[in-house]
């Protein structure tokens, strides 16, 4: 395939993820309502609000007067009280991430070298970490082999290895890229105790829009995992319609980056803070007082 097809194959599956959830309308629920609370619990921890950072990574210069862009969306987020999470990234990243305070979840990639994923979640956990966790949609390239991502070279992920990558660790082990009923239900035999719905900003082209499968996969696994969706959750009612539709929390990804880039932290504490205001209204417009309440009767699909 050709790189300029690769493109609009990704642009096709971002466009149409956007269309999809812009699809989705909301209808108004005021009297008996109130103001919101937007807390969540996760793993036995209180947080301010289900909107999280993604696992991003080589954001190195991506703020102002070259600041670690890294560093200053996990300062973020520790200040908010919110979930950070991080991607690719080598054990020293991850330590001065974990120094900000941020509570934070490490995302590790399928490297081939197996020895590194087991090293990354060992030091993850033993540097604080609030989850880890394996992204499964960096295994293959565009051309269906085995991809090789800034040198290093990547691999499958059976059943039997992510089973083993759950039992390694004393931490809540999250499987990132589900985007089929079929995977979900592996990951919950595997034992996992959470999933990122996510098509990993469009890799495989006519990739499904993650809230069109995930009321699917929250009716199969819902019960026994926490269930994260990231992919253009770019406002609070996109985050609140990833919630109605069965999301335990969302991922706000390169929505946030035009703030990163320009103000750092305060960028993204400012991004943030709009996305939880607008999830408060539109909780309070539907009248849920908790994230746990909200649901999808109160969704209507453009027809
Ligand atoms: C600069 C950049 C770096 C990323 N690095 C990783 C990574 O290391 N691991 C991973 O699982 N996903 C990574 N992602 C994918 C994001 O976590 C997320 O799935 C994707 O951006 C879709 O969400 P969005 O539409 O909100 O951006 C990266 C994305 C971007 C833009």
């Amino acid at each position: 395939m050709e790189q300029q097809d690769r493109k609009n194959t990704t642009e096709y599956v971002i466009q149409s993820t956007r269309e999809y959830l812009d699809s989705i309308f909301v209808e108004e629920r005021l009297i008996d309502s109130g103001v919101p609370s937007l807390e969540m619990e996760l793993f036995g921890e209180t947080f301010s609000s289900p909107i999280m950072t993604p696992a991003f990574s080589h954001m190195k210069n991506c703020a102002p007067g070259q600041q670690d862009g890294m560093i200053e969306y996990s300062k973020a987020m520790k200040e908010l009280n919110q979930v950070n999470w991080i991607g690719m990234g080598e054990n020293d990243e991850f330590e001065r991430v974990a120094q900000t305070g941020a509570r934070t979840v490490k995302i590790v990639k399928p490297y081939a070298d197996r020895a590194k994923i087991f090293d990354q979640i060992a030091f993850a956990e033993a540097h604080g970490a609030l989850a880890v966790g394996i992204d499964i949609d960096h295994s293959f390239s565009n051309d269906g082999r085995y991809d090789v991502v800034v040198g290093e070279k990547m691999t499958g992920q059976s059943s039997q290895d992510i089973a083993e990558l759950v039992r390694s660790t004393k931490l809540p082990f999250i499987v990132k890229g589900v985007l089929s009923v079929s995977d979900a239900e592996k990951c919950a035999d595997c034992g996992v105790a959470g999933i990122v719905v996510s098509h990993h900003h469009g890799r495989m082209p006519y990739a499904i829009p993650p809230l069109m499968v995930l009321p699917d996969i929250a009716e199969a696994v819902g019960g026994s995992m926490k269930i994260f969706v990231d992919c253009c959750m770019d406002t609070g009612s996109d985050a609140f319609k990833a919630l109605a539709l069965g999301a335990d929390a969302v991922c706000v990804g390169r929505a946030m980056m035009p703030a990163l880039q320009q103000d750092g932290c305060k960028g993204v504490v400012d991004y943030v803070t709009k996305m939880n205001d607008e999830l408060r209204m539109m909780m309070a417009f539907t009248g849920f007082r908790k994230t746990t309440e909200i649901e999808d009767s109160v969704l209507w699909m453009k027809s």
